[in-house]
C-alpha cells in the first residue's frame, strides 16, 4: 500500500492539478490532496470551500485508478505526512522556475524527515502555464477559463464574485 500526499493551496483547483493527480495515481494506491492552511495568504476561497470544491470535482471526474482523499493541514508538511503514514510527497513541476523552489523544499523536507521521498511530476504541456494565481487574475479581468479549470470551479468563482 503506497500512499502519497499532494499538498498545495488549490485556490482554486485547476486542470493542471487534476493532471498531476491522475498521473500520481499510476504510482500510488492512495493520494491525499492536502490543502495547506496558510493564515498569511488572503485566499479567494476559504479552506472549507476549497475542500468541498475539490471533493465535488474529484467525484465528477471519477476516472482515477487510486484512492483519493481531501484533507487540510497546518504546520510542517513532513509532520503531517508522517502522521498520515505517507511514503511520499507529490509535487508538480511546470517550468524551470518551479524547479528551484521545489528542489529547495524537497531537500529541506528530506533533512527534516529522511523517510519521506518527494516525487516530481510533469503535467501535459497544455497545462504547463496554468497556475491558480493566473487563473484568478484572468477571471477577475473577465477572461474565459474554459479548459483551464473544471466548469464547476468557474461556476463557483462566478457565484462567489456575485455574492461579494
Ligand atoms: N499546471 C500545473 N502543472 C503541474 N503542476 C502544477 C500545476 N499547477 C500547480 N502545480 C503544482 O501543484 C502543487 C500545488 O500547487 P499550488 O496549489 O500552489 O498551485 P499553484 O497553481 O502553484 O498556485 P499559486 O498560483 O497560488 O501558487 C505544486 O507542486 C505546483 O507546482
Ligand atoms: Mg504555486
Amino acid at each position: 500500500m503506497r500512499r502519497a500526499i499532494y499538498p498545495g493551496s488549490f485556490d482554486p483547483v485547476t486542470n493542471g492539478h487534476l493532471d498531476i493527480i491522475e498521473r500520481g495515481c499510476k504510482l500510488f494506491d492512495e493520494i491525499i490532496i492536502a490543502i495547506l492552511i496558510n493564515p498569511e495568504k488572503r485566499p479567494f476561497f476559504t479552506i472549507e470551500e476549497r475542500r468541498e470544491i475539490l471533493k465535488e470535482v474529484l467525484q465528477e471526474i471519477n476516472r482515477s485508478t487510486c484512492g483519493l482523499r481531501v484533507d487540510d493541514f497546518e504546520g510542517l508538511l513532513v509532520h503531517y505526512a508522517v502522521a498520515q503514514e505517507a511514503d511520499a510527497i507529490v509535487r508538480g513541476i511546470r517550468a524551470i522556475s518551479d524547479y528551484e523552489y521545489e528542489l529547495q523544499m524537497a531537500l529541506m523536507n528530506r533533512r527534516l524527515e529522511p523517510t519521506i521521498e518527494t516525487v516530481f511530476m510533469m503535467p501535459a504541456e497544455k497545462y504547463s502555464y496554468v497556475s491558480s494565481r493566473l487563473v484568478k487574475e484572468v477571471f477577475q479581468l473577465g477572461g474565459e477559463l474554459n479548459g483551464l479549470v473544471p466548469s464547476l470551479v468557474e461556476e463557483r468563482m462566478k457565484q462567489k464574485m456575485a455574492s461579494g
